[in-house]
């Protein structure tokens, strides 16, 4: 472990901290711990410094921990499992293991990460990934399938996460296709997945999952949207981002397996229990267009239905935005 991991964990506990206690526990100088600590604030860690007291993070804070993972995953994830990488900061976990599976990352290779500075979400938008709030995780997953059957892949996840999100006791989330989780219209978690490879031959999909668990308002002043964190639905404070990640991984990697062996179809009741847009007014805007109708659930490929002025018609996820008015 580095020496910022080592000055963050200390600082984990949320008490102040002087930097000469830091720098004797580390085994360096007073000025060493203060240029560290520099760097971390640069890279967007509010760390707060009274002179005669020291240094201390906003609040305690469970860092995230790749044993701690791994422990927290039941025996079969464990053993299916690839590496589990923990950063620091990012820009974007999913970029990571893109390159990283171009580097050869086995399939089930998994990157969280305490911050991004570009997360990074559907349609170009940003992700907004402060320090040690949330959730960030991405999976690598290889397909001998290829990309073009990989459309479903998102609804998958999203059911995943939901499955995820019952065993925290929420079981009021809903799903927006194609890759939205929703508390009463707030957002609670994204799906984005980065697909490289062949359309119809070997390739890797990159799924990763934004979760909000306990966002700053001063954090989340950049969202432009509704949304909501599990600490608001739970009222628990004593959420473990590791234990959370374990739990969602438990959930994705079997469901993805047998999203790969049998496709949507084990999946389309679920979906259709949880979809929050099937019978409801929508806009779908297309690049080009914009088509209102009647969401009316999605077919075995993933694509949405939309019952339109003209008939019915199917949209599969690309870009295409959704919104629903009634
Ligand atoms: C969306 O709802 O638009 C998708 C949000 C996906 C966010 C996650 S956070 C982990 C991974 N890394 C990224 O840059 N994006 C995804």
């Amino acid at each position: 472990m580095d020496i910022r991991n080592h000055l963050l964990k200390r600082l984990s506990d949320g008490k102040f901290h002087s930097g000469e206690a830091l720098g004797e526990a580390l085994g360096v100088t007073r000025m060493a711990v203060w240029k560290h600590l520099k760097a971390l604030r640069e890279t967007g860690i509010s760390l707060e410094v009274v002179r005669g007291k020291g240094y201390c993070l906003p609040g305690p804070v469970e860092l995230l921990d790749g044993q701690r993972i791994r422990s927290g995953l039941g025996a079969g994830t464990r053993a299916r499992l690839g590496p589990v990488e923990v950063l620091l900061e990012v820009d974007s976990t999913n970029n990571r293991l893109r390159e990283q599976a171009l580097n050869g990352a086995p399939t089930g290779a998994v990157c969280v990460a305490e911050q991004q500075h570009a997360g990074r979400g559907r349609q170009g938008r940003t992700w907004v990934s402060p320090f040690g709030e949330n959730l960030y995780l991405s999976l690598l997953w290889r397909s001998r399938a290829g990309a073009a059957a990989l459309g479903g892949l998102s609804l998958v996840a999203g059911i995943a996460v939901l499955r995820s999100l019952k065993e925290q006791g929420i079981h009021q989330a809903g799903l927006k296709w194609p890759n939205d989780i929703l508390v009463n219209g707030a957002k609670l978690a994204g799906i984005l997945i980065d697909v490289t490879g062949e359309s119809s031959g070997p390739c890797a999909a990159i799924i990763g999952i934004g979760l909000n668990v306990c966002m700053s308002r001063s954090a989340a002043a950049g969202i432009d949207r509704s949304w909501v964190d599990l600490h608001t639905l739970t009222g628990r404070a004593d959420l473990s981002r590791n234990r959370l990640a374990a739990g969602l991984l438990d959930k994705l990697l079997p469901a993805i397996e047998l999203f790969e062996s049998q496709g949507m179809q084990p999946f389309m009741e679920e979906w259709r229990q949880h979809d929050i847009v099937d019978g409801r007014q929508i806009e779908l805007h297309l690049p080009n267009e914009v088509i209102q109708g009647r969401g009316c659930g999605i077919d075995p490929a993933g694509a949405l239905l939309v019952e339109t002025s003209t008939g019915r018609r199917r949209f599969a996820s690309g870009e295409v935005s959704l919104r629903v008015s009634s």
